[in-house]
């Protein structure tokens, strides 16, 4: 089983930021194309990225904790997972899309999930 994502299901990629305009480890809210996302730089190095919006309330997943690989709400604490996009628990029920993510030298590159 391949570890790659179906190609099909995402845009075309964009270039966002340079890997040194990233904390080491922790986030950063960024506009794809018209859209919030946060870039997720976790512990072991790998960058993720996820809808920037709490499907709870409109506020900036980018503003809150890092632990792991989760992203915690800073407003009511659900914690979404940053490979699968799933929240934790309440107050959060709805998932947060998952985007791609390309690391071309010091360039990071962001295809967004399609609905
Ligand atoms: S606003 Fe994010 S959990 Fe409520």
């Amino acid at each position: 089983m391949s570890a790659q994502p179906n190609p099909a299901a995402y845009g075309e990629r964009v270039l966002v930021c340079r890997l040194d305009e990233l904390p080491e480890v922790g986030s950063a809210a960024a506009d794809v194309n018209g859209r919030l996302v946060a870039l997720v730089r976790t512990d072991d190095g790998v960058v993720h990225c996820i809808d920037d919006t709490c499907t709870h309330a409109n506020v900036s997943l980018a503003e809150g904790e890092l632990d792991g690989c989760t992203l915690e709400c800073w407003l009511h604490g659900s914690r979404f997972d940053l490979l699968t996009g799933d929240p934790s628990g309440p107050p959060a029920t709805v998932p947060v899309a998952v985007h791609h993510v390309t690391i071309e030298g010091d360039d990071v590159y962001v295809a967004l999930k399609e609905n």
